[in-house]
């Protein structure tokens, strides 16, 4: 195994990572992130409503309550079992009903064809490239031809911390604060090999760096 498909240490510590993370937050962070494509991704569902959406990463689901809130139909999945006792807590709160799973996001297990449509907002930034491209290929086996991918790949700088690199360029932080955490930033290049199968309605940078990919299997 080369460095860049990532040692078993290596993506074992990213996980570990955002269980720290997670488990450091003790109710619900209830408000919506301010971003300018939010309004975005339900008009492109809306001829979906009744069928399975994909909250990738979904950490404690801001997006799955947003998207449940206008009655889709969300399954969120994250790697951190609190950030989902978190997204049950406040989908509770609001009487509302989000199928929160712990998954893998590289190793999804789902009938083939569950979904119409995925949404990831910034989580591939946490994947080498190689675990994006197996995660991507998991999604072509669970989204149904036709089916819709919205996702932000967030513009990822080094930040505050002390890292070293991976030959993909993937960052691995050693500093306490950031320890294991793999941060990679994506080249639009990169995004369209990623998404090589699937059909490229859109690829936008916004102001802050961040792309906007919209993409049909
Ligand atoms: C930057 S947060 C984004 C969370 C959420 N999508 C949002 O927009 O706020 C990244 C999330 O990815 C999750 N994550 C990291 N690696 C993962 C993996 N291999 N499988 C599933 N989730 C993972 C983390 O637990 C974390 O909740």
């Amino acid at each position: 195994m080369s460095e860049s498909d990532c040692t078993p240490t290596i993506y074992k510590d990213n996980i570990d990572f955002w269980d720290r993370a997670w488990n450091m937050v003790k109710t619900p962070y209830t408000q919506m992130p301010d971003l300018s494509y939010l309004e975005r991704i339900p008009t492109l569902l809306s001829d979906i409503k009744s069928a399975k959406i994909l909250d990738l990463g979904c950490g404690s689901g801001w997006l799955s309550i947003y998207l449940a809130r206008q009655d889709f139909q969300v399954v969120g999945v994250d790697v951190a079992t609190h950030a989902l006792e978190l997204g049950r807590m406040w989908a509770e709160h609001e009487n509302l009903s989000i199928d929160f799973q712990v998954q893998d996001i590289s190793n999804l297990q789902f009938p083939e064809g569950y979904f119409k449509a995925v949404v990831a907002n910034s989580i591939f930034e946490h994947l080498t490239f190689k675990l994006a491209q197996k995660t991507i290929l998991n999604l072509e086996a669970i989204v149904s031809p036709g089916g819709l991918f919205f996702g932000c790949f967030d513009k990822v700088g080094t930040g505050p911390g002390e890292f070293y690199k991976l030959d993909d360029g993937s960052q691995i932080y050693t500093d306490k604060g950031r320890r294991g955490m793999l941060l990679r930033c994506f080249s639009d290049q990169e995004i369209k090999e990623l998404f090589k199968n699937w059909q490229i309605e859109e690829l936008t940078c916004l102001e802050n760096g961040s792309r906007i990919l919209i993409a049909r299997k």
